[in-house]
């Protein structure tokens, strides 16, 4: 029960409720207060004696009895940081990843041409392209998703941060995307197995299986895409897949056995395979 005319340092201390679902129950609620409040975390600290107005305070009571529940706290604010950018989230896709800031900064070292033509495949915020937009201004960017919902959520992050240089469609993969050439191709698909345990555990249970499962042990998406990328890049292009710490032999095998050349994997922080990259190069024509 939310007691009467609760104040900041009364509600920081129903913390305690969400120890069973969260490692960051005080930071937690912490955000929750920030965004219902509509105020730095400053002001937490500055004004705890604050009293909530009462409709305030029973929609703060609702989102920590949803965080109780196990949603997560990116879908119940709607916002979550990713790179430098603040990015609208809603549950028609994936929440971003810290780990996908791995294959953002792959491909900023990958890539030296200033004027790169790019391509994103399932886009859903549209975390990656916006990323590097924002931090190549003179690259232009390609995001596709196949769910016309994370479409609309990609394009209106990028209409908020402004970054004209990024186009966003709907594609199933590269079927909907007209022939022409990218200079690098980035893709985080859905590459979970529908078995896996992971799938009923934390904040993973609410986000859509279109982002996150994939047939054939979590690699049929990654198996498409390796196949189809050839006729979209360049001589000289690359092909960055985000990929479970698991799949990296698998992925390499297969950007291999389609011709790619410089095959390699990038470890994550924890030392964990996560971002395989192939180069493609034309074979040279017969006399
Ligand atoms: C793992 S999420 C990655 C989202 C975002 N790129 C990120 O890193 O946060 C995979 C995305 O692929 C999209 N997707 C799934 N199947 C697709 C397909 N056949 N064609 C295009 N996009 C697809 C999903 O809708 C989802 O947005």
């Amino acid at each position: 029960m939310l007691q009467d005319k609760p104040t900041i340092a009364e509600l920081l201390r129903l913390a305690s409720r969400l120890e069973a679902v969260s490692d960051s129950p005080r930071l937690d609620v912490e955000v929750l207060l920030c965004h219902v409040l509509d105020k730095p975390r400053s002001y937490l600290f500055t004004w705890p004696e604050k009293i909530l107005d009462q409709k305030t305070a029973q929609y703060f009571n609702d989102l920590l009895q949803r965080r109780a529940d196990g949603e997560p706290i990116a879908y119940l604010t709607g916002q979550k940081e990713f790179w430098s950018l603040s990015l609208e989230v809603n549950t028609t896709t994936l929440i971003p990843r810290p780990d996908t800031e791995l294959l953002v900064e792959t491909a900023l070292q990958a890539m030296a041409k200033s004027d790169a033509q790019v391509l994103d495949l399932g886009t859903g915020t549209g975390a990656i392209a916006l990323a590097l937009a924002s931090e190549r201004q003179q690259w232009q960017i390609m995001a596709v998703d196949l769910v016309p919902e994370a479409v609309a959520l990609a394009e209106k992050n990028r209409q908020r941060l402004s970054l004209d240089n990024v186009r966003v469609l709907r594609s199933h993969w590269f079927k909907d995307i007209a022939p022409q050439k990218f200079d690098l191709i980035v893709t985080n698909p859905p590459y979970i197995d529908a078995d896996d345990h992971h799938l009923s555990e934390g904040d993973v249970r609410f986000e859509p299986s279109s982002a996150l499962v994939s047939a054939h042990h979590g690699l049929a998406d990654i198996e498409i895409i390796i196949a189809g990328a050839k006729p979209y890049l360049r001589t000289g292009g690359f092909l960055l897949i985000e990929h479970g710490y698991q799949q990296a032999g698998a992925v390499r095998t297969l950007l291999q056995n389609e011709g790619f050349v410089s095959v390699s994997t990038e470890r994550d922080i924890a030392g964990l395979e996560r971002v395989s990259t192939g180069c493609f190069q034309r074979s040279p024509q017969p006399l």
